[in-house]
């Protein structure tokens, strides 16, 4: 029989020698770690195993490991947030591991009972909770991880996978605040294509867009801003999706970001934006668009004096305000508030979602656990 994943079966084996914790403003995004992990073994004979929490440490895999040579990997980022109160909350956990079931069936990899690994998540969570820090802003940094382990150099489904979460306290993106950047727009390399795996969380879809961001890096630019296509669609910015706000010839307000069509990463971020925009803003003003949105619109729009404003928005940053592309030689401005680093709707979103996660705006998107 294959058994199906069962929180039920977790064991717990604590550290007996628990880390010292970084001051909070010393915290530099994914560098530490908790002193525990989550690890739960699968093979096709048998289906997932009892699910561990365990000392952190190194994992002991065959070098002829499926993840090594073929790339069966695949990830979330999703965080637990823990407010003065020490209320804990995770942000929409189902849509991560909605996701992570998504990315894991691209390739091949076993899936798994959502509300189980959530229910193992926060056994996780509450077993380090120490080690979230309570100041907006903060937060608890998850990150599921799938690979293959079957130790086979035969190119087929793995018959052995591990499932392993590791936790890793953050602060603000920006410590000092939302800090606008200046993206290069990549139109020589690809991040994703119809047919392809772009809209997956994969490990493989992250290692190949360093290059272009080194590239924009060595022009001065903070990031790279994805296109595709002939007529320059825009696709991504970074590792995170990205929205433009557009004045129409209307004298309405256009919020646009590029539809779900395969080869957009499906930011929960974004699917929080998108919700938020659609139930808190006047609809009489605002137009919400999932479009193709070209890079030449942009810069003409900007031309006009109507870009309003633009952001990426991911798990990592929530939101990350954007004041300049540059594109084939030209600058392409984006205006930001008087005095301030960002939009007037990128500051709203932030500040909407902030309130969701610790607990401010009590909402069925951050259940406690
Ligand atoms: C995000 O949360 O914005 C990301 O995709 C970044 C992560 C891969 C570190």
């Amino acid at each position: 029989p294959v058994a199906g994943l069962d929180a039920a079966r977790l064991q717990i084996s604590k550290t007996s020698s628990p880390k010292p914790k970084l001051a909070p403003e010393s915290l530099v995004f994914g560098k530490s770690f908790t002193d525990h992990m989550l690890a739960i073994e699968w093979t096709a004979e048998h289906g997932w195993a009892a699910p561990q929490i365990k000392p952190y440490g190194p994992l002991m895999l065959d070098p002829a490991s499926v993840v090594f040579h073929y790339a069966f990997e695949c990830f979330e980022g999703m965080k637990a947030y823990r407010n003065k109160a020490d209320e804990i909350r995770l942000f929409r956990p189902d849509k991560n591991m909605a996701r992570l079931n998504a990315s894991a069936e691209r390739i091949c990899l076993p899936q798994f009972d959502s509300e189980e690994l959530i229910k193992l998540i926060s056994e996780f969570v509450k077993l380090d909770k120490d080690w979230i820090p309570t100041d907006r802003g903060y937060s608890l940094y998850l990150r599921p991880t799938l690979i293959g382990t079957q130790p086979a150099l035969g190119v087929g489904a793995p018959q052995n996978a591990l499932l392993y979460v590791i936790a890793s306290p953050v602060g603000p993106y920006y410590p000092t605040g939302f800090k606008a950047v200046r993206l290069e727009a990549t139109d020589y390399a690809v991040r994703a294509w119809p047919g392809g795996a772009g809209n997956r969380k994969l490990g493989a879809n992250y290692a190949p867009c360093i290059k272009a961001q080194r590239e924009a890096a060595s022009r001065g630019y903070q990031q790279n801003l994805w296109l595709f296509g002939p007529e320059g669609n825009i696709t991504e910015a970074g590792t995170m999706n990205a929205f433009f706000v557009f004045k129409t010839p209307e004298g309405k307000r256009e919020l646009v970001t590029a539809p779900l069509d395969g080869t957009i990463l499906e930011g929960v971020t974004r699917d929080s934006i998108l919700e938020l925009a659609r139930t808190r803003l006047d609809q009489n003003q605002w137009i919400i668009s999932e479009r193709y949105c070209t890079i030449a619109e942009v810069k003409a729009a900007a031309e006009r004096g109507d870009l309003v404003e633009a952001f990426g928005a991911g798990t990592a940053a929530v939101v990350s305000p954007i004041k300049e592309i540059g594109w084939k030689e030209a600058a392409i401005f984006v205006p930001l508030q008087e005095g301030k680093e960002c939009g007037e709707l990128t500051e709203k979103v932030a500040e909407w979602i902030g309130d969701i996660q610790y607990g401010k705006d009590v909402h069925p998107w951050s259940a406690l656990i």
